[in-house]
């Protein structure tokens, strides 16, 4: 873990955040490289799950939610923590967390803690109008129900996606972003008919480790916990775990869950007339019906709903850490490579002209760069620092899989080497032929 703490700060993947003023903890920026891994890993949840999927729908809802959506969802009563302080070095700790040096000492009673955060809302404080940050990107899909399957004409099975931030107020932040206060979830809640959930509940697990084994995560560092009765969300009748081998230990990186008929049951009106099967507080303040109508037996039904809900930093957090290789290169020498999947890769290539301030091997490099930028495949780098070797050690270290040197013989010929950051082979390509090869080799 250090060494990729180290690795984030040094090549500007991820910083602490507020650094400048000692850090607030539990929270990260993303810099320049993190930023575009992380948009690359979302890319490929959302080609994966809205564009392959026509039964698929994207949502992006605010982030500012309405107290009454989280006292239905039961957030506002059951999303709690038992904390107990220790009264000799005057610290909090989950009850489930105390260090073994204060388990002897003198600790408080455990309290429950809510874990969302509240904001004001409008100009008065007096806390009469105030909004919680989503702990979950869940909760938007369960109200805008109506909305996408009015405007998108869906009927069952279909499922609605999101990508966005979360908001917890995790009292103990730690393990770089594994836990943080702010992050990002990739939520789907995908709707079927009450009865096939068993089934599509398992459909979803394996197709979601399939996804995790395309962003390079081996199923040799996965293993499944089938989440105990007793430890379930207050919403799940099943969840299953997507356990990760991360540098601390095996953790949860995404929980799929069988969230049964509780949050469309939660938040509709008209409870009674629904046949519900979650046990559901009565609602009096809903103004819509969530429930989709059999067309043949006119029936209403409130559909159950499998989630896959998995972290956006626990995703770059084990993809990094997947990629992370240091290899000896003989001599005493060793390189350090981000073995990324292609795809995402913060930069998909280097182009570098072999001496910095020769004038047509730079105009050569430039305009190549410009048209292997305009493939649309992610961000592709003029490299002018004119040292081919630390060109190549940096690109290992970031995981750029291709670096395109322009040399002489290039002014000559139209030909670039091609160095590939795994085998580190070069070969020489006709620069025209480049375009169709990147294509090949960053898409896959
Ligand atoms: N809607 C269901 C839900 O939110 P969850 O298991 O609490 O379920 C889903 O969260 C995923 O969100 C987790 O598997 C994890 O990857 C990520 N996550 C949850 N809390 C987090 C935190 N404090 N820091 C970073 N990621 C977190």
């Amino acid at each position: 873990m250090d060494d990729l703490v180290s690795l984030c700060k040094r090549r500007g993947f991820i910083f602490q955040s507020g650094e400048i003023y000692g850090g607030m903890q539990g929270m990260y920026d993303y810099g320049p490289l993190g930023i575009e891994l992380k948009n690359n890993l979302k890319q490929a949840w959302w080609r994966a799950m809205v564009y392959e999927n026509d039964n698929i729908e994207g949502l992006d809802a605010a982030i500012l939610t309405n107290p009454t959506i989280l006292k239905y969802s039961g957030h506002e009563d059951t999303f709690t923590d038992p904390m107990v302080d220790c009264k000799t070095c005057n610290q909090r700790f989950r009850l489930d967390q105390v260090p073994e040096h204060c388990k002897k000492k003198d600790l408080t009673e455990p309290r429950q803690f809510n874990l969302m955060f509240k904001t004001n809302v409008g100009p008065i404080e007096d806390g009469s109008s105030f909004g919680y940050l989503r702990p979950e990107t869940a909760q938007s899909i369960f109200t805008n129900f109506k909305n996408v399957v009015d405007s998108s004409s869906k009927s069952l099975p279909f499922g609605i996606a999101q990508i966005g931030k979360a908001f917890r107020n995790e009292i103990t932040p730690r393990n770089f972003i594994f836990r943080v206060r702010e992050f990002e979830q990739m939520e789907l809640e995908f709707f079927v008919e009450p009865g096939s959930d068993e089934d599509w509940h398992k459909k979803w697990v394996q197709k979601r480790l399939d996804w995790w084994e395309k962003q390079g995560i081996p199923m040799e560092s996965i293993e499944l916990y089938d989440v105990p009765s007793d430890e379930l969300a207050h919403y799940s009748k099943g969840t299953i775990d997507v356990m990760y081998k991360f540098p601390h230990g095996l953790e949860e990186l995404e929980g799929i869950a069988n969230r049964t008929d509780f949050d469309l049951g939660s938040h509709t009106k008209n409870q009674d007339e629904l046949n519900i099967s979650a046990d559901v507080v009565e609602n009096k303040s809903s103004n819509t019906r969530l429930a989709i109508q059999n067309i043949e037996t006119k029936e209403w039904i409130v559909p159950y709903v499998i989630e896959p809900s998995a972290g956006v930093d626990r995703g770059v957090l084990a993809i990094m850490n997947e990629a992370y290789s240091v290899e000896p290169l003989g001599d005493g020498k060793e390189r350090t490579v981000l073995k990324l999947m292609p795809h995402l890769s913060p930069i998909k290539a280097a182009v570098i002209p072999l001496k910095k301030n020769n004038e047509e091997l730079v105009k050569l490099a430039s305009d190549l760069k410009s048209k292997l930028q305009k493939l649309n495949l992610g961000r592709i780098i003029l490299e002018n620092t004119g040292n081919i070797g630390k060109g190549y050690r940096r690109h290992d270290e970031i995981g750029t899989p291709l670096c395109i040197t322009i040399d002489f013989d290039s002014l000559e010929d139209n030909t670039a080497t091609v160095r590939d950051r795994d085998t580190m082979n070069q070969e020489r390509i006709a620069i025209d032929k480049l375009p169709e090869y990147l294509i090949k080799n960053i898409n896959g």
